[in-house]
């Protein structure tokens, strides 16, 4: 669902096989009801400002998740019973920074991407998620360096971000040091 100003609350516990929810720039929605009795495999949450915390908290994604908002990413993460899936994603984020509630379960989670985002630093405690494998960073001008990454990352792939792409430059590059044992690099 998309571009609907006015819509304060939706309806979907009914929807007992949903396995996929997408929300695009929702300005007003306040509320979903049912999402306790729903088991996600995707959530896509882009632009939903007003969503409540304890709707939020709700959320049970099973293999990826995609936000805009470092505040619902932390509100989701701090939830009882939330395991961070899969795939996470930050997308269009127009925060500077971002860091990760540190209580939450990372244990499954692979995958990590920032996309087209405005921040100027990655979040600074990426080496908590240990079981981190691939890292991406799409589209993120102003990020200018790499904090310390966790020791489980194998791939690691930089595109369209100019400064971010200089710095992890071999060999005297800030950010080379960081990278320089990772088994896959992909910097374009
Ligand atoms: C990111 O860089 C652009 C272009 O240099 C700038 O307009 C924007 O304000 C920057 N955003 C942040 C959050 O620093
Ligand atoms: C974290 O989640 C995994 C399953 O994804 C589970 O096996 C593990 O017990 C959880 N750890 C904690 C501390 O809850």
């Amino acid at each position: 669902m998309g571009g609907c100003g006015g819509l304060a609350s939706l309806s979907i516990g009914h929807l007992t096989s949903l396995a996929s929810l997408r929300l695009v720039d929702l300005p007003d929605l306040c509320f979903i009801e049912g999402l306790s009795f729903l088991q996600l495999h995707s959530v896509y949450l882009k632009d939903v400002p007003k969503l409540k915390a304890k709707c939020i908290s709700q959320f049970r994604v099973q293999k990826s998740l995609s936000v805009s908002s470092p505040v619902i990413l932390n509100h989701m993460l701090s939830a009882k019973g939330f395991t961070v899936p899969e795939f996470l994603n930050l997308i269009n984020c127009k925060e500077p920074s971002v860091s990760f509630e540190e209580s939450a379960n990372f244990s499954s989670l692979r995958y990590l991407s920032l996309y087209n985002s405005e921040m100027r630093s990655l979040p600074i405690n990426l080496k908590c998620l240990s079981s981190l494998t691939k890292l991406g960073i799409y589209g993120c001008p102003n990020i200018s360096s790499l904090p310390d990454l966790p020791s489980s990352l194998q791939h690691i792939c930089v595109r369209r971000c100019e400064r971010l792409k200089e710095s992890c430059q071999t060999p005297d590059g800030e950010s080379w040091p960081k990278i320089a044992s990772i088994r896959c690099k992909e910097i374009e």
